[in-house]
């Protein structure tokens, strides 16, 4: 059958969701409702013969147990586990780590997806093209460029265009590179795979080994310059290339098509206004008990049906209401996230911000950020008087804040 993994990181990796992440792993914030990987999960839940999906992850396994529970109560046919690693190993540090689980006999193909990314690609095609390349490794799933910048956000590909072979990859370069495609974070791997792990490992280590004597090795606290670390971009991919068993599957981009990295607070209300307009197409989703307690408005607007939500209140586009929320009288939201337990008083306004949990806005407040710039955060708990405007700011948890803010990171 086909294993499905997707890489979730760990709490050492970029804080740009700050506040959200203290109490919370960035991976499971909520993103048009649900938490970011479970759009990963769905997609993979909807393969056929998929067996098993695994996250692999160095957040502690309480933080997130309780998502595995509810992946398998959803779920009955597909088996989930979380497969926890004790430290930074790199993409491919932590793939060789748990080699045996995921190229067993069973295992057909892996599809593996980096956990932080949105998107609507379909992955069944995907696999289909795989699957007619006889030799193939691995296939990397590649889109075109948007812009040159990419370059240096991306892992840069060029294909063979007759045979579908890798032929170059950079990882991020800083260099121009003429007509490249930018690799997704999604890729395909065959039980191949594992032999050009055990190599990749042998040639890192061997290299590693002429630098530094083995008893310094051991260690070694630089995750780069440890002889556990792999990275799939530089140490796999890049160094087998000649092995010709490196392909590139270029993503039709159809017309609704969408691919986002989710980083940073401007890309959480990039990809949910995406995901909205995904669900407006494709409201299956939403058909799950998981999901029943929301409502799906046009305008993509998703709303929790445990809010009160006052009638004279305009909400939208791209607005979600987590559950527990009041909003009053004459309010106005837009492109904005409004997490569990907030209170929004009458005649406020909210746009491009994301209102953290129990938060309280007071009478004719204004918050909010600046489009496809700046989105102004809340924390947990934060207070803001009547009257009072925040603008493009980040707020840490449990303030009070009486008069205006501008610009500001407030601690
Ligand atoms: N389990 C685990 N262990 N996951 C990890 C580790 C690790 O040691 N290191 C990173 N990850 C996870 C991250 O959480 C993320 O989901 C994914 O692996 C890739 O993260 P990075 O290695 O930080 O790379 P990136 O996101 O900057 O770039 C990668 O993705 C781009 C597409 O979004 C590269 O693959 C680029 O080439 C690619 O274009
Ligand atoms: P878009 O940005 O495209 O929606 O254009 P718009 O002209 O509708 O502007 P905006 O979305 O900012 O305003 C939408 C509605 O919100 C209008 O009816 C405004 O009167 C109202 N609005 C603007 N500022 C406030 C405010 O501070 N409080 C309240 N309650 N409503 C406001």
């Amino acid at each position: 059958g086909i294993k499905g993994v997707v890489l979730i990181g760990g709490p050492y990796q970029s804080n740009q969701l700050a506040p959200f992440t203290s109490s919370q792993p960035a991976p499971l914030f909520p993103i048009a409702g649900v938490e970011l990987i479970y759009h990963h999960i769905f997609a993979l839940s909807q393969l056929k013969s998929i067996t098993h999906i695994y996250l692999i992850g160095l957040y502690a396994q309480n933080q997130i147990y309780q998502f595995i529970l509810k992946c398998r109560a959803e779920y009955k046919n597909i088996q989930f586990d979380y497969l926890y690693e004790k430290e930074e190993k790199g993409t491919a540090g932590s793939l060789y780590q748990f080699k045996s689980h995921l190229f067993g006999k069973d295992t057909e193909s892996v599809i593996l997806i980096n956990g932080d990314i949105a998107h609507n690609i379909n992955l069944q095609e995907f696999i289909d093209f795989h699957k007619t390349l006889k030799n193939s490794a691995c296939t990397i799933g590649a889109k075109q460029k948007e812009d040159v910048e990419d370059l240096q956000k991306y892992g840069c590909i060029i294909k063979n265009e007759q045979t579908k072979q890798l032929v170059h990859y950079v990882e991020k370069p800083d260099n121009y590179v003429s007509e490249f495609l930018t690799n997704t974070g999604i890729y395909i791997l065959s039980p191949l795979f594992s032999q050009i792990l055990d190599n990749s490992k042998q040639i890192r280590n061997s290299s590693l080994l002429q630098m530094y004597p083995e008893h310094l090795l051991q260690k070694l606290h630089s995750p780069l310059q440890n002889n556990k670390w792999l990275s799939l971009e530089n140490d796999v991919i890049s160094t087998n290339i000649s092995s010709g068993q490196i392909y590139v599957y270029e993503i039709p981009q159809q017309k609704n098509f969408f691919w986002t990295q989710v980083k940073s607070p401007i890309d959480v209300l990039r990809a949910q206004k995406y995901l909205l307009n995904t669900l407006n197409v494709n409201c299956q989703i939403w058909n799950k008990s998981y999901h029943q307690n929301w409502e799906h408005r046009q305008e993509s607007v998703l709303i929790d049906t445990q809010s009160s939500i006052d009638q004279s209140a305009d909400i939208g586009p791209n607005v979600v209401i987590c559950t527990g929320v009041t909003i009053g009288k004459g309010v106005r939201i837009k492109n904005s996230i409004i997490l569990e337990g907030s209170i929004i008083k009458d005649h406020s306004f909210i746009s491009d911000s994301i209102i953290g949990w129990h938060s309280e806005l007071g009478y004719w407040s204004r918050v909010e950020g600046t489009p496809n710039e700046k989105v102004t955060i809340l924390g947990c708990g934060v207070k803001v008087g009547n009257e009072v405007s925040i603008r493009n700011c980040v707020v840490l948890k449990q303030q009070y804040l009486s008069r205006n803010y501008n610009d500001q990171y407030i601690i």
